[in-house]
């Protein structure tokens, strides 16, 4: 068992990081999940038996807010808040500029600064050799507009985290998932044909679990996994090969 270390895991409530914080909890670590729906949230805390504090992690006044709520001393902070903005608002209308400012909007907002601003607000409580472990996506190398484009921010964004926290023996990697089912993520909006075609890339030809992308954020964090910063370690069973 890994020695006993302070986690917080953002978008705890449901999802991947929902087995993230299962595993985390189950290996004895003292484990928060936050998100902006507290009856969500309450009930995967009481299931996993770990605590939660709901707040907008887009948000930067709720942020500050939250921040006498979450742990004084975080080991391992989980990034893992977010999704596609698109698959839960209208198609933006061809030539509707305004629209579709509002959406590449929102994934930026979801993605990216709900990474940005709970590392920020944590930043001064992160032990030396603490891990940050931040959920990309496939999409980052394959597309999907506004999303993939906020996923492939990410990747800069924290190889300067890793190059700038590197001397305290802080690692910050991303695990980015394929298609994994049994989340919140596609809301209904997909069918099976459609997660067919594209398991079909898959070298396994099948969606990934929450539980295996949750494997990969436990190696990563884990404190002799200190060597392994500044990555993108890919969950998608070679849907995206590294080259
Ligand atoms: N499932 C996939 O196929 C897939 C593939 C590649 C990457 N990912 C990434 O994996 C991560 C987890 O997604 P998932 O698949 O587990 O879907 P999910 O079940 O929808 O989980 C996303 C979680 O993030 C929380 N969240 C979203 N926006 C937030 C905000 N502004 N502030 C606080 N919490 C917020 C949500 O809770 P509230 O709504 O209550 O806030 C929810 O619990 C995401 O970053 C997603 O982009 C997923």
């Amino acid at each position: 068992m890994t020695s006993k270390r302070t986690v917080v895991v953002t978008g705890g409530g449901t999802g991947i990081g929902a087995a993230a914080a299962e595993l985390f909890a189950r290996s004895g670590h003292d484990v928060t999940i936050t998100g902006r729906r507290a009856d969500v949230l309450a009930a995967t805390a009481e299931r996993l038996g770990v605590a939660h504090v709901a707040f907008d992690a887009a948000d930067p006044a709720a942020v500050q807010a939250a921040l006498d709520q979450l742990p004084a001393r975080v080991d391992v902070l989980v990034n893992n808040a977010g999704g596609n903005t698109d698959r839960r608002r209208p198609a933006v209308v061809a030539g509707d500029l305004a629209g579709l400012a509002d959406a590449w909007r929102a994934n930026y907002e979801a993605n990216v600064l709900t990474t940005v601003l709970v590392t920020e607000a944590l930043k001064p409580r992160l032990t030396d050799g603490a891990r940050l472990v931040t959920i990309g996506s496939i999409a980052a190398k394959q597309g999907s507009g506004s999303y993939g484009a906020a996923k492939a921010a990410l990747e800069a964004w924290n190889v300067e985290t890793a190059r700038t926290l590197g001397g305290r023996g802080i690692t910050a990697n991303i695990v980015a998932p394929g298609v994994t089912l049994d989340t919140e993520f596609f809301a209904g909006t997909v069918s099976e044909d459609w997660v067919a075609a594209r398991v079909s890339a898959a070298f396994n030809r099948r969606p990934g679990t929450p539980g295996e992308v949750a494997e990969a954020v436990f190696f990563l964090a884990r404190p002799d996994s200190g060597h392994l910063t500044g990555q993108v370690v890919h969950v998608n069973g070679g849907a995206y090969a590294a080259r």
